[in-house]
């Protein structure tokens, strides 16, 4: 069965506190097929192209600067309705907001450093997937 598509990121916190696995669990737990993975680390130009949309907010620098600061790893996930049900499954942006069993309330640091990245659209899953990943690294 063919659902639709997100994009996400384990961001540096969650890569460096050694989450990687526990968080591709959760996720696959939640009946997410994964379409595309890869551990890649962005450089600064592309952590401010990827957040562009957050280019007047106060918190920019210090974002594109975590972004950017260790590695991730960047996935495709499919699923019915995966843009709601993953930023569900990820909780709140401000982890101490998150509900109980999400990803963002087990695992991230702060409201900056979340642990992990969902799309807020379709459209933008669509064009994040197409930012991180080649045709050919999409399955
Ligand atoms: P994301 O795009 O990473 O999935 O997060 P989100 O939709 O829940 O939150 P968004 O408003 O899109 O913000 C993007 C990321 O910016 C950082 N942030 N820091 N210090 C702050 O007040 C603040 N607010 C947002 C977070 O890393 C957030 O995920
Ligand atoms: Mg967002």
């Amino acid at each position: 069965m063919s659902g639709t598509i997100t994009f996400t990121m384990i961001k540096p916190d969650a890569v460096a506190d050694g989450h990687v696995g526990a968080i591709l669990g959760k996720i696959a737990e939640a009946g997410f097929k994964i379409k595309a993975l890869k551990l890649t680390q962005l450089t600064l130009a592309d952590a401010q192209k990827f957040y562009e949309v957050h280019a007047e907010r106060p918190f920019y620098g210090e974002l594109v600067d975590f972004m950017s600061s260790g590695p991730i790893v960047a996935a495709v996930l499919e699923k019915d309705n995966a843009v709601d049900g993953f930023r569900t499954l990820i909780g709140a942006t401000n982890p101490a907001e998150a509900a109980e069993g999400t990803i963002r309330k087990m695992f991230a640091r702060s409201i900056g450093e979340n642990a992990v990245h969902g799309s807020d659209s379709a459209e933008n899953a669509l064009i994040e997937a197409q930012f991180h990943f080649s045709g050919r690294e999409i399955f």
